[in-house]
């Protein structure tokens, strides 16, 4: 790909002028910050999206890649992030679609069964074709995707960040999968910003950052720190601090929690733990096994349930969210479009609105707006967010960003508790690293703090006890975080391995 350039319908530059190849037979990693083009290329590459400038070459030759039909022509083929499979057919009627075998004018069943067969066999990857797609586990269907496209005559083979929705177990499934592929002459495009598996997986890297190429190295000569070096354009940090917890007394406790959703399936099955002043407690799983769920019953979201919440000694049953808040609870959620700010507010009106009404910020009958402003200010400062200034719309900031001013809010109200869903998710890595030193900083200074989130180094970095949940039961706790190997998480997130009751049982006392 040849000084490619593109320029999406709102003027936004996505692409500016970059650079990319690939060799045959390798596995090449295109790393960078969310944002930074890296699925932008590759749709062009895949024909979904079209370049504005530059040239695409195959084998020395110019191509015109219209869509996606045709990169499938050129043997190039590509899994999103989000996968595109219809959940109520079978693996093999997914993997023939579009191209379905006949017979006598008929769909052939059969021959679609014995294609999905082989194939899977060839490549080692390894599913049963007669399952329905909506029955498989996130690894199964992306082994599926894959095989889509490797019947399609895919020999450059595109995966969107293919690890994030993977448990440790199938990831390096996956990686031997892949260096299998290699080994039969495919070459593959891995996606990632996890740094330590593109320095397992891949043979050479690409940097992109705002859009721009910054430079591709072989492997072997650069370190993690390099390459995120590269990424974010200059040195981040990428540990975390911390010394050793010291609880103190208990902030909350959560008995016995069971609930059935709305199709009377039971989510959470008699759920208890309980988190003390100067704690972080982490909760580990696959999406989807009830984390949502205690998330929404702990920050008040949801009073539908069985079992009791306390903070601070007093149930939150029938407390009101200001009333949760005025006790002690704080909440910075993953989906801040919908529960964090009001987008057409400024920075300074969603850092207030949980304050104005106190009256330290009032005078008189009115509010004290030079006190407010000063508030502001200092925060935005503290809070490293980058803006034009107070007054701006929050919905102009990057995600990052405005999960910042989010905190500059939750983290400042002085909360005895302080519940991180997925706080980090979608954002760049200088403020992730920001936000985690951040809830480290709270639990030093007295909260206690529940951490919930899918990115598995994340939550077994920064904290301190660890709850695994599968199937909305907790399948196993540890008082020390650092006693846990990934590969170890990764059974009991599957549900491989699970602890007894009397070992859960610690969790709550
Ligand atoms: N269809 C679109 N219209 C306008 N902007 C877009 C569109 N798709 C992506 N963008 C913007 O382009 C930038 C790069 O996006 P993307 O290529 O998805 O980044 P990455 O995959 O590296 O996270 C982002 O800022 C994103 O918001
Ligand atoms: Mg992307």
């Amino acid at each position: 790909m040849e000084n490619i350039t593109k320029v999406y319908s709102n003027g936004f530059v996505a692409n500016k002028n970059v650079n990319f190849s690939i060799h045959e037979g390798e596995i090449h990693a295109l790393v960078g910050e969310n944002g930074a083009g890296k699925s932008t290329l590759m749709k062009m590459l895949f024909g979904s999206e079209k370049p504005d400038e530059g040239r695409i070459l195959l084998h020395g030759k110019e191509i015109h890649i219209d869509n996606p039909t045709v990169a499938i022509q050129y043997g190039i083929g590509m899994v999103h992030q989000h996968f595109m499979l219809v959940p109520s057919l079978s693996v093999a009627d997914n993997l023939v679609i579009g191209m379905e075998p006949k017979k006598k004018g008929f769909y052939d069943v059969a021959k679609a069964e014995a294609i999905a067969r082989e194939a899977s066999e060839k490549y080692n990857l390894i599913v049963d074709p007669k399952a329905k797609v909506i029955d498989l586990s996130v690894g199964l269907k992306q082994k599926v995707e894959i095989l889509k496209a490797l019947v399609r005559g895919a020999k450059i083979l595109i995966l969107d960040e293919p690890t994030a929705v993977l448990t440790p177990q199938e990831t390096k499934e996956l990686f031997i999968e892949l260096k299998n592929l290699k080994k039969q002459g495919y070459t593959v495009v891995f996606i990632s910003h996890k740094l330590h598996e593109v320095k397992e997986l891949c043979d050479r890297v690409t940097v992109l950052r705002a859009g721009k190429m910054i430079g591709v190295e072989e492997i072997v000569n650069v370190s993690e720190q390099d390459i995120s070096r590269m990424m974010v354009g200059r040195d981040v940090r990428l540990n975390i601090d911390k010394e050793r917890a010291v609880a103190k007394e208990t902030v909350l406790k959560v008995s016995h929690v069971n609930k059935a959703n709305a199709l009377g399936k039971q989510v959470l099955k008699d759920v208890s733990f309980q988190i003390p002043r100067g704690v972080i407690l982490g909760i580990a799983g696959v999406e989807g096994n009830g984390q949502s769920e205690i998330s929404e019953i702990i920050s008040g979201m949801d009073r539908d349930f069985d079992g009791e919440v306390e903070v601070n000694g007093k149930s939150t049953r029938n407390m009101s969210v200001r009333e949760l808040r005025e006790n002690g609870v704080a909440h910075i959620s993953e989906d801040r479009m919908t529960y964090g700010i009001v987008g057409d507010g400024s920075i300074a009106e969603n850092i207030i609105s949980d304050r104005y009404y106190k009256k330290k910020f009032q005078k008189g009958l009115l509010l004290d707006q030079k006190k407010i402003d000063h508030m502001v200010e200092e925060l935005i400062d503290k809070f490293n967010v980058k803006c034009d200034g107070k007054d701006q719309p929050i919905r102009m900031l990057s995600g990052g960003n405005m999960q910042k001013v989010v905190a500059a809010r939750e983290f400042t109200n002085h909360a005895d508790l302080i519940i991180a869903n997925q706080p980090t998710r979608g954002i760049d890595i200088g403020a992730s690293m920001f936000l985690r030193n951040k809830l480290v900083e709270l639990r030093d200074a007295g909260a206690s703090v529940l951490l919930i989130s899918a990115d598995l180094s994340e939550v077994m970095e920064v904290s301190d006890r660890l709850i695994v949940m599968c199937g909305g039961k907790i399948s196993a706790y540890f008082e020390n975080a650092e006693d846990i190997t990934e590969e170890e998480m990764g059974l009991y997130m599957l549900g491989l391995k699970q602890m007894t009751p009397e070992e859960i049982r610690r969790a709550s006392n």
